[in-house]
């Protein structure tokens, strides 16, 4: 697969099947992952995955936090809103979501339900989470967010699955003593990793994108 095509295939995917991804691949995945660009090479990313028994342990962790009305404490805080025009594209996103699968995510039995299905890491076999020291500054959020991108490229390129969760940072505290991450730490994102499901429902929707000249400006 060359670069345009892992670009333009990636999707999120949220079904799994259940069997690991080797750890040589995954080592493959980060080592190209860390040839990502970074503001005077400061490379302001680390990674953790999380497997097994211990991912399964996480999972029964963040849905109890939930269950007992637990308030959210991510290291990056929930937008309060969004201007028109991204609004809007959330709103076609859930549109979407609500036409294809019958979710409906303006209800707040369905957010918990999403939330559930966010936390259990959508059955992926597999949690990664990105994180990098809190006393960055703002570059660096947008340096392990191309980090970000390449992992998830270099994945699917080798056939393993992502989606990028932030949601699955709620909890960031908890999650940063549960995984032996300092506190001093900021969780920026959390992506679950697996062989996708090929045959669920879940795992055909593809949002679109704007148009190219809602985004794009000729200066000539
Ligand atoms: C920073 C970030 C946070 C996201 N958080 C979540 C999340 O918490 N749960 C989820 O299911 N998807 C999440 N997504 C996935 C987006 O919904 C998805 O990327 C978008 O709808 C476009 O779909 P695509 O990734 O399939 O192209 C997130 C994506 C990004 C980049």
């Amino acid at each position: 697969m060359d670069a345009l095509e892992c670009i333009r295939t990636r999707m999120s995917i949220r079904s799994y099947r259940k069997d690991p991804v080797p750890r040589d691949v995954f080592e493959r995945i980060v080592e190209i992952a860390r040839w990502s660009p970074s503001y005077k090479n400061t490379q302001p990313w680390e990674v953790v995955i999380v497997s097994g028994k211990k991912k399964e342990a996480l999972s029964e962790m963040l849905i109890e936090l939930l269950e007992k009305g637990e308030p959210p404490c991510p290291d990056i805080p929930e937008p309060e809103g969004w201007p028109e025009v991204n609004q809007e594209r959330i709103e076609r996103l859930y549109r979407l979501r609500a036409e294809k699968m019958g979710i409906d995510l303006t209800d707040p039995e369905v957010i918990k339900k999403a939330k559930v299905a966010n936390f259990n890491f959508y059955g992926a076999p597999h949690a990664i989470y990105l994180y990098q020291d809190s006393s960055l500054p703002l570059w660096s959020l947008f340096d392990i967010g191309l980090f970000a991108q390449s992992l998830m490229l270099a994945a699917h390129a080798l056939g393993v699955a992502t989606v990028p969760q932030a949601f699955a940072t709620d909890y960031a505290k908890y999650i940063k003593d549960f995984l032996g991450i300092p506190q001093s730490k900021r969780l920026v994102l959390g992506i679950s990793a697996g062989y996708p499901d090929q045959d669920s429902p879940a795992n055909t929707l593809r949002p679109d994108r704007a148009a190219l000249d809602e985004i794009l400006m000729w200066v000539e």
